[in-house]
């Protein structure tokens, strides 16, 4: 294991596809280690760009202008922050030995399909997941409801993230909304959809995973303390760690999230999210990278998730120990569309002292855009998610 000089011919080169805040994390945490980061995304001045070495506007779905990117910056590693990547060149990449990929090609290629990692998980490694069905057609959902996954239930689109084109359906008569919703929210038009039981669970996790080498060079798995968050509309809206919950139920998470990030192998942060009622245990889904809920541990860490990621990527030993008895997080939105805004309060937000912000530098705001995050900790959870959500509370998206 060697870290070169960034900017000369002995250069660690770390290629991020996908350069929004979790990305700008993940860079400021390869930049402290000295390494060269090349951040690359779809727009001009995103978070990431503004921290790394040298910066790119690229369509990243595109195969040429992917490839073709880099066969220039030739990184030794890549590191995908996004799901709609053209994955097939990510698979050539790594075949053909040009740069690392992290996880692997492979992992980047199921998980970017809910198809791929849904039948992974459930059909491949028998894991616990909600009942579900795939469907082409409005007739094919109606058809995959009445026979078997029941009401209520969830559509998605099976190439989306952050709860784009997402409902639920509790009766037939709302099917016919949900299909034409999923059919506008997907990142491919005309895609399939997954329509999957609805839980009734009690709470959901994000259980951050680490794969990284530990001193004898074996891949070790490590777990972060459970995350608990709060979604609204497919979207989350606050997170704390650690979330209280049975042994039991903790165990079987655990036991779920190694076997899952077993079979997508590579070195790396996944983020694991289950669903929990009780001892009960059900697997939703799975990210290679860093998770947005796991911006909690900016607070809660000695090694954050990011910092995780990038020790895991350089072969580096890590630890998930938490630093703080609980801590929480609490998004920050833009309210309004608008460019080049301004935040007001930031001030007040941080007169707690026990609470810190992240802005994330955005260029253009939009009423739902995540645009900052605030951070809080103390003794104990519920009073972290007060002060968290107060400090957000603070800053107020204004016209410049
Ligand atoms: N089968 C289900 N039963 C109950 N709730 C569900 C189910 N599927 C999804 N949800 C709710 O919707 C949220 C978003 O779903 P999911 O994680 O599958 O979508 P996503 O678009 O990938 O979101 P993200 O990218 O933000 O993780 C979940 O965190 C959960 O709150
Ligand atoms: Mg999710």
């Amino acid at each position: 294991m060697k870290i070169g000089t960034p900017l000369s011919t002995t250069a660690t080169r770390v290629m991020l596809l996908g350069s929004g805040e979790l990305g700008k994390e993940v860079i400021i945490a390869l930049q402290r280690l000295g390494v060269e980061t090349i951040a690359v995304d779809r727009y001009a001045n995103a978070p990431g760009h503004q921290v790394a070495h040298r910066a790119h506007v690229i369509n990243m779905a595109n195969p040429a202008q992917l490839r073709a990117l880099i066969e220039q910056e030739k990184p030794d590693i890549i590191v995908p922050e996004i799901e709609a990547i053209a994955t097939d060149i990510l698979a050539e990449i790594e075949a053909d030995g040009i740069a690392e990929v992290i996880p692997t090609a492979r992992a980047t290629q199921l998980t970017m399909n809910r198809e791929g990692i849904r039948k992974l998980a459930a059909e491949e490694l028998a894991l616990p997941t909600s009942r579900y069905a795939f469907a082409e057609s409005l007739n094919g959902l109606r058809m995959a409801i009445d026979g078997g996954v029941g009401y209520p239930c969830i559509v998605k689109p099976v190439m989306s993230s952050s709860g784009k084109g997402q409902s639920t359906i509790n009766e037939p008569e709302e099917i016919e909304a949900a299909w034409n919703y999923a059919m506008s929210g997907g990142r491919i038009k005309g895609g399939r959809v997954i329509v999957e039981e609805m839980i009734e669970f009690d709470f959901e996790i994000t259980l951050l995973t680490v794969r990284a080498y530990n001193r004898n060079g074996e891949i070790e798995t490590h777990f972060c303390a459970p995350i608990g968050h709060r979604q609204v509309n497919g979207d989350y809206v606050e997170s704390w760690q650690p979330q209280q919950m049975t042994e039991k139920a903790l165990h079987r998470a655990q036991e779920i999230a190694a076997a899952v990030t077993a079979n997508l192998g590579g070195r790396g942060i996944f983020g694991v999210e289950f669903f929990i009622k009780g001892d009960q245990v059900w697997f939703s889904e799975v990210s290679p990278r860093p998770h947005d809920t796991g911006m909690v541990t900016m607070s809660s860490q000695y090694q954050n998730e990011f910092e995780l990621h990038a020790r895991a990527i350089l072969g580096l030993p890590v630890s998930v120990e938490m630093n703080v008895v609980a801590a929480a997080s609490a998004v920050i939105y833009g309210t309004m569309d608008e460019k080049g805004i301004a935040f007001e309060g930031v001030d007040s937000a941080l007169q707690d002292a026990q609470t810190d912000l992240r802005l994330f530098g955005k260029p253009e705001a939009f009423k739902q855009r995540r645009m900052g995050v605030a951070l809080a900790y103390s003794n104990n959870t519920n009073d972290a998610r007060q002060r968290a959500g107060h400090a957000a509370e603070q800053v107020k998206p204004a016209k410049k």
